[in-house]
């Protein structure tokens, strides 16, 4: 199925004109913000680290020319670009084509090797259930799927050591915990936490004054980053009763969920929180 962007008219909004903008696509998927942005008016640059999406960044570079940049990398290296734009978004999690794809490992609904990685190297969800000691696989469990009895699933985990989407789904006693399972380990694969703290980190320096962050989550944790990284932005620097306070360097946007004929038509929306900064000066 192809992936039907989330929130992109929301996010559309809050960005406001961009023609002429410099806007960077931290997390291209499908394209389907890259192109809106691009329509808009604006000169694009995209990260994404899944290296099946390169088919469709070379149709819009041949479609957009030099207005269009991408780099197949992960979208921490914002850090490494040498320019400052006036938008970067971030919208997180996987694609619809990452968990359709089956030999990938994300889902389990299709038998297939345990691998989650959307980068397609380094460590797979089978490697790291191998590799992790019972209270690490616990952690994450209950870190990133909130799984109750976390510590039991992580033993059986480490005793049958599951090499397929179906050895881990027939090891999962309750059956409300599949799904958060497979997300937990996914998250841990791709240390998707990680990565978006690192990305964040470098956002205040690669705005230019006026610049917008906005950011699309689906997971609770990955929203409460946001939201605690966004306060601390447009938290007031320094003691208010002393002279040399500073307003916050950001303002926040108005958060926005999806409507319900939004998560009616596209379920995949249903978690979703769009958060956004301006950066004041
Ligand atoms: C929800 S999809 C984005 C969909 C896109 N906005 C669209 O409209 O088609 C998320 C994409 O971000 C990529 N991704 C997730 N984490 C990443 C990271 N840390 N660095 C680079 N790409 C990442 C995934 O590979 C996936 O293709």
């Amino acid at each position: 199925m192809k992936h039907i962007p989330v929130l992109l008219d929301a996010v559309l909004k809050a960005l406001g004109d961009i023609r002429g903008r410099r806007v960077v696509d931290c997390t291209f998927g499908a394209g389907g913000y890259s192109r809106a942005f691009l329509d808009a008016g604006a000169d694009v640059v995209a990260f994404d680290r899944d290296p099946n999406v390169i088919a469709d960044t070379k149709k819009m570079i041949s479609e957009y020319g030099n207005r269009f940049r991408f780099i197949p990398e992960t979208f921490s290296h914002l850090s490494d670009l040498d320019e400052s734009f006036d938008a970067i978004i971030f919208d997180l999690g996987i694609s619809s084509m990452q968990i359709d794809i089956a030999e990938r490992g994300f889902s389990f609904r299709a038998d297939a090797p345990l691998d989650m990685r959307m980068s397609e190297s380094g460590k797979s969800a089978a490697d790291l259930i191998a590799e992790k000691s019972a209270d690490e696989l616990a952690h994450i469990l209950r870190e990133y799927g909130d799984v109750k009895k976390a510590t039991v699933l992580a033993r059986a985990l480490k005793e049958k050591l599951p090499k397929t989407t179906f050895e881990l789904r027939d090891l999962i006693f309750n059956p409300h915990d599949i799904a958060p399972v497979f997300q937990a380990l996914r998250i841990a694969v791709n240390d998707e936490m990680g990565e978006l703290e690192r990305a964040l980190a470098v956002v205040p320096e690669k705005l230019n004054t006026g610049g917008k962050c906005i950011c699309v989550t689906f997971h609770s944790l990955e929203d409460r980053i946001v939201k605690n990284t966004f306060r601390d932005w447009t938290t007031p620097l320094g003691d208010p009763r002393l002279p040399n306070n500073r307003p916050a360097p950001f303002e926040l946007i108005r958060a926005v969920t999806p409507s319900d004929e939004e998560t009616e038509s596209n379920p995949r929306a249903r978690s979703a929180h769009m958060r956004g900064v301006v950066k004041s000066y």
